[in-house]
């Protein structure tokens, strides 16, 4: 891990992998230490984005294919990052957010046929920015997947892809933190959440 003053942090990671409890835990945290702190998340995060959000989110897992989904959160992405995420960094605030281009990458890059190469050219044309750090939220989907479905919410496209997709996604996440190790910090997330916060905020404040 070699970054300077990592403003962007994005957290990644299965369905149910503890993300969006970390990502709270870890705001709070930096707040307790003086930062500024914005938490966000994707897809959404901006009025817009939150609109796409439903879209993609909601409804039979066949509901769009993989090439249009690429499209429908690098969209969502676009505006998250033109109203929410640029303009806060601008500000010298510690950006939070909960999943970026690294779940497009796997989720819709690796899970139906491989799609990887048109997702990181239209990030280069219409995002073109990576985060600073990238926390990548590592367990067995197994678990994962007991945990994302015992919240029953409406937003199950993906959780419902099944196992098999979810283990395939997990390595896909740990593939890009080798690829990238400058960039990227694997956390064991299958431990209690004190012990995977305590690593998530030494691992932050190293590179803050
Ligand atoms: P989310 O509420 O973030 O789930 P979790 O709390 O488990 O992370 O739901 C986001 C879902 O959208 C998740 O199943 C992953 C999927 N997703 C993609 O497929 N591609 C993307 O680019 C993003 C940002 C999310």
């Amino acid at each position: 891990m070699n970054v300077k003053s990592a403003r962007f942090i994005t957290l990644e990671g299965v369905d149910g992998s503890g993300k969006s409890t970390q990502a709270k835990l870890l705001k709070e945290a930096l707040e307790a230490q003086g930062h500024t702190v914005l938490l966000t998340r994707e897809p959404g995060g901006s009025p817009g984005a939150e609109e796409i959000r439903s879209l993609v989110l909601e409804g039979e897992p066949d509901r769009w294919s993989a090439e249009t989904e690429i499209l429908l959160f690098t969209a969502a992405r676009r505006d998250h990052l033109e109203r929410t995420i640029l303009p806060a960094l601008e500000a010298g605030t510690v950006v939070i957010c909960d999943r970026f281009v690294d779940s497009t990458r796997v989720y819709q890059g690796l899970t139906r046929g491989d799609l990887r190469e048109v997702v990181d050219k239209l990030h280069v044309l219409m995002i073109g920015r990576e985060a600073d750090l990238t926390l990548v939220f590592d367990m067995d989907p197994v678990l994962g997947l007991a945990r994302a479905k015992a919240r029953q919410t409406a937003e199950e496209r993906f959780e419902d892809m099944g196992l098999e997709m979810q283990q395939a996604m997990r390595r896909g996440f740990l593939d890009l933190a080798k690829g990238a190790p400058e960039r990227f910090a694997v956390v064991d997330a299958g431990r209690a959440v004190e012990a995977v916060a305590d690593d998530v905020l030494a691992v932050v404040r190293a590179a803050l």
